[in-house]
């Protein structure tokens, strides 16, 4: 069961490190200040203490599957949970973030531990604009800048422990082709020009083995990962 048991602590550099491949799958880690919160590509997570919903969860998925398919089944399940909190449709931007109205609300992280898989979940819940980072790619919002309530944390946890629950099932259960539709109706590069580290084009879709593909002037290209720029 996703959730349990749970490390909670006031403050630490990340919660990514408070997990390891030794615990039972589903443990998670939550606090409410990270001091070294991380994020993609080695850039850091910002967070105002209190503010914003920090965790991470220990899976262990079959061996055979990618981290870029557990990176799209934690954005799924985010942006599930953030659309129902809101009642505003979310975006899935791969690989990894989680949009309304074309700001960045939440950012996932999936990191390899030893057959394990750390999936981390920041999610923006109750900081006001001159609390949110300024110099991100995307511009960035929380819950509470889109429609000016003030929530508690808590209850969006246990939504999104339980929404992350019932995909990861599904998932290891049939693979992404059991979420593909749901994923698919959420994306927010396709139909943007996007650059990926230096591959140019067209997003035409997220594949189903996480990767991005690009219409480029060359044909069609799938790409990992990396440096991502789009039109806004
Ligand atoms: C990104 O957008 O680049 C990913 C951000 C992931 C942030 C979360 S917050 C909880 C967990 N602990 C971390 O240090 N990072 C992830």
């Amino acid at each position: 069961m996703i959730g349990e048991p749970r490390v909670h602590v006031a403050e630490c550099e990340s919660t990514q490190l408070l997990l390891d491949a030794s615990m039972a799958e589903g443990t998670i880690a939550t606090t409410d200040h990270q001091t070294s919160g991380r994020g993609r590509l080695g850039r850091t997570w910002d967070d105002e203490p209190g503010t914003s919903l920090l965790c991470s969860v220990l899976l262990k998925p079959p061996a055979d599957r990618r981290a870029a398919e557990v990176t799209l089944v934690g954005g799924l399940a985010t942006a599930e949970i953030v659309e129902r909190a809101l009642g505003l449709s979310a975006q899935i931007k791969w690989p990894n973030d989680v949009m309304v109205d074309r700001r960045k609300v939440a950012g996932g992280l999936a990191e390899l531990l030893e057959g394990a898989v750390i999936l981390g979940i920041g999610i923006n819940v109750n900081q006001t604009r001159d609390q949110l980072p300024g110099d991100t790619r995307a511009p960035a919002a929380s819950l509470r800048t889109i429609d000016g309530r003030v929530r508690e944390r808590e209850p969006i946890l246990a939504d999104l422990l339980a929404t992350l629950e019932q995909a990861y099932e599904a998932w290891v259960a049939g693979g992404i082709d059991a979420l593909y539709g749901e994923i698919g109706a959420r994306d927010f590069l396709r139909g943007r020009r996007v650059s990926v580290n230096g591959t140019t084009g067209t997003a035409l879709m997220i594949a189903r083995d996480g990767r991005l593909e690009i219409e480029t002037a060359a044909g069609t290209v799938a790409v990992e990962g990396g440096e991502l720029t789009y039109e806004r």
